[in-house]
């Protein structure tokens, strides 16, 4: 039996030409502050792709000035922008493999100078910058952003666009009732809540078509913070919004101790496949071919992140491949010489 690893997947009109995914992960190599692309990100990204990663997806990328977690991430905010990310996208592309972005705010977490934005007034930690409450004119902006740089995702030619709702950031902050306190229509109710989420989702399905995935935090390891069961609530909604596919990470809303061991948040994966019947990604501490065939095998999840490990080696997919006793063709440039 060939492994369930090195099948192609399609999703909607987009075949991935196997189930492993490179995780967003910043690099925080912009030089210029001005979050341009470098010539080393594209050699960071293509290099992962020739290892024959299916799937390559950048790190999360500022849709705003202010929404940056450090001044150094890479930047979909301006037009200026698209130059530089079509360079990564389309050496990915040359080498085999489709192309995504992470798409985010920083919120509360924004490490740059100048005030920081977040739906309640409220900052991380003691060492962290106290944010200002958004105004419903911010939070329109913001969706706004969020839609341009869909906009620009598309022009520089990415597969998939990923919106980063997940880790404590802009649009966690919105979710979860530890960090949204406000009254209004964007916060109290789950649904309220959700409605900055929402918003984004339906103002980028105006500009893409292609596959959109979510990444969340499924659990916010606090007491009075979300759950699990509540995200498959959301994973549902989410679905009907238009959303093909929930990527699922965990924690970092506010500082918590966060239980990890091999595979930690497959669970949630599983869970919101089962419950929301959506596609799902699973992510975290998966470093072997065996322990990614189990997870897709087993019906847990539809496609396996993989993040640090493809730091330390970019040919996983090979060491994957050999554990799994599957041939993998090589890049055509090879062929000759195999
Ligand atoms: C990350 N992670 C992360 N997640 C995300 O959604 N957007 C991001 O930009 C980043 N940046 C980032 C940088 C670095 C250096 C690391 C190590 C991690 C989290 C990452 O995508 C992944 O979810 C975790 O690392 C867990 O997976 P692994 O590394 O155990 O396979």
């Amino acid at each position: 039996m060939s492994a369930l690893l090195f099948e192609p997947i399609t999703i909607k009109h987009v075949t991935l030409p196997n189930r492993i995914v490179m995780s967003p992960m910043c690099m925080y190599s912009c030089a210029d502050e001005d979050g341009r692309a470098t010539g080393w990100h594209v050699t960071h990204y293509q290099s992962r792709a020739m290892g024959q990663t299916g799937l390559i997806m950048l790190e999360a990328s500022a849709v705003t000035e202010q929404g940056r977690i450090s001044a150094n991430d890479l930047g979909i905010w301006d037009d200026s922008h698209i130059e530089g990310l079509k360079m990564i996208s389309d050496a990915i592309h040359s080498a085999g493999s489709k192309s995504a972005i992470q798409i985010a705010h920083a919120g509360r977490k924004a490490m740059i100078d100048g005030p920081i934005i977040a739906p309640s007034p409220l900052a991380f930690d003691e060492s962290m910058k106290q944010p200002e409450e958004m105004t419903l004119q911010q939070i329109n902006e913001t969706v706004a952003a969020f839609k341009e740089g869909a906009r620009r995702a598309k022009e520089a030619g990415f597969d998939v666009i990923e919106i980063h709702a997940a880790h404590g950031y802009l649009i966690n902050e919105f979710l979860s009732p530890l960090t949204n306190r406000r009254s209004d229509s964007y916060g109290g109710s789950q649904q309220k809540r959700y409605r900055f989420l929402q918003d984004i989702i339906g103002a980028v399905r105006t500009v893409w078509d292609g596959p959109l995935f979510v990444r969340i935090s499924a659990h916010d390891y606090h007491p009075d913070g979300s759950t699990i069961e509540d995200y498959a609530v959301l994973a549902q909604w989410m679905k009907e919004d238009g959303v093909d596919l929930i990527d699922c990470s965990s924690g970092a809303v506010v500082p918590a101790k966060i239980p990890v061991f091999p595979g930690y948040q497959v669970s949630f994966a599983e869970k919101i496949k089962t419950e929301a019947q959506i596609l799902t990604g699973a992510v975290g501490l998966i470093t072997s071919g065996l322990q990614a065939e189990e997870i897709l095998r087993n019906g847990r999840a539809d496609l396996v992140f993989i993040g640090r490990e493809l730091l330390r080696n970019p040919y996983w997919p090979r060491q994957a491949a050999i554990e799994l006793r599957t041939e993998l063709d090589p890049p055509k440039q090879y062929e000759r010489g195999w």
